[in-house]
């Protein structure tokens, strides 16, 4: 199969990625968390060939976007309240709400699970593309599975050419991390997925909110949790990565002691100067934790290369967006954080 470059700029490419949604094709289109592969959601046919296309676990959910809130009527029931809340404050944006399935909704989509991931972007390349398709747009991110997710055209198109009919580059996505996901099925809500909407915002909305323990560490294979996304080796180059905690200069002491041929710094644009000579790659400034969300997984893929085996990481430290980009790395790190303040 030729995979189709399609541009967003052009409206003629808008309607034509419309168009093979419409037909059970699969078009990669952007986000402003991440690329999305999708399809569309209630064609089970289509949704069998995201997994496929991806290499996914069919026991992994597949979230739905859509283009209005009052969508949520026909794919989910029971609806509580603390949904239209949500939705009222952070949609359209980067939070998933996970909520009880409605019945129009395919097996295939949920993995069998009675409860559907949904979602309203705020990108305006992939609302004009529900819109004009009129399907609800099944989308995990446009990864191969156990990759980092894409966050341009390029990346989508290294991953997946040749196994989807179309990209539709619409640029690189802002906020680089995927959406938050919180459970509103249990009896109080559940992060299961920190994101650009962060703890503290649905905190301040809802009252409570329980951290979910895929979020706080590793999760064997064989664990039941409830994103099931969340138990696989995810957003991870082949090389192993090493958290290196602590002040600039005593992570910069630690890593360059040890640094050697197949090694790599991934740091903080302020810290480059501390890595002379060790060619170091920085995917953003410390001083401005949007600018580490959006360029993490890009430097991630830079780094996915043979001759590079080992991979010092910096990792930025606290709640809000950072809570996200630290989540995301500890998970490429298989959550090993050494402290440089305490290890010589
Ligand atoms: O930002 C995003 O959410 C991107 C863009 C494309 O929208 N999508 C995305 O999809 O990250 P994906 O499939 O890569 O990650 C979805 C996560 C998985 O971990 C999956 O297990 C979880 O959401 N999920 C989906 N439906 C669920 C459900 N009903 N219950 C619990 N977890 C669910
Ligand atoms: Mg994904």
């Amino acid at each position: 199969m030729k995979t189709q470059m399609l541009s967003a700029q052009r409206p003629e490419d808008i309607a034509a990625a419309a168009g093979l949604l419409r037909n059970g094709k699969l078009v990669a289109i952007p986000t402003e968390t991440v690329y999305g592969l999708g399809a569309n959601g209630l064609d089970e046919n289509a949704v069998l060939r995201i997994f496929e296309a991806k290499g996914r676990p069919q026991d992994n959910p597949l979230i739905l976007h859509i283009s209005e809130p009052k969508e949520l009527e026909s794919i989910c029931h029971d609806i509580p309240a603390q949904a239209w809340l949500l939705a009222e404050h952070f949609w359209p944006g980067p939070l998933t709400m996970v909520m009880p399935r409605g019945p129009e909704v395919s097996d295939v989509t949920c993995a069998g699970l009675d409860t559907v991931g949904v979602r309203m972007p705020s990108h305006p390349v992939v609302q004009q593309v529900i819109k004009a398709s009129g399907v609800a747009f099944a989308a995990p991110s446009a990864n191969r599975s156990g990759k980092p997710s894409t966050t341009t055209a390029a990346h989508v198109l290294h991953d997946m050419d040749g196994r989807i009919e179309a990209i539709l580059d619409g640029g690189p996505c802002e906020v680089g991390v995927e959406s938050t996901i919180v459970d509103l099925t249990g009896e109080r809500p559940r992060l299961l997925r920190p994101g650009g909407v962060t703890p503290e915002e649905l905190r301040a909305l809802l009252g409570e909110l329980d951290i979910d323990r895929a979020v706080l560490g590793q999760i064997s294979n064989d664990a039941v949790v409830r994103a099931p996304g969340m138990k696989y080796k995810h957003y991870a180059p082949s090389a192993g990565v090493y958290i290196i905690s602590g002040s600039s200069e005593a992570a910069a002491r630690y890593i360059r002691r040890r640094f050697g041929p197949g090694d790599a710094v991934l740091c903080f644009a302020e810290e480059l100067p501390l890595y002379d000579g060790c060619n170091p790659t920085a995917y953003g400034s410390e001083n401005d934790v949007r600018t580490l969300s959006a360029g993490l997984f890009a430097a991630l893929r830079d780094l996915d290369r043979p001759d590079i085996r080992t991979i010092y990481a910096r990792c930025p430290e606290g709640g809000g967006v950072a809570y996200a980009v630290g989540n995301r790395l500890k998970k490429a790190a298989a959550f090993r954080v050494v402290d440089a303040e305490h290890e010589a």
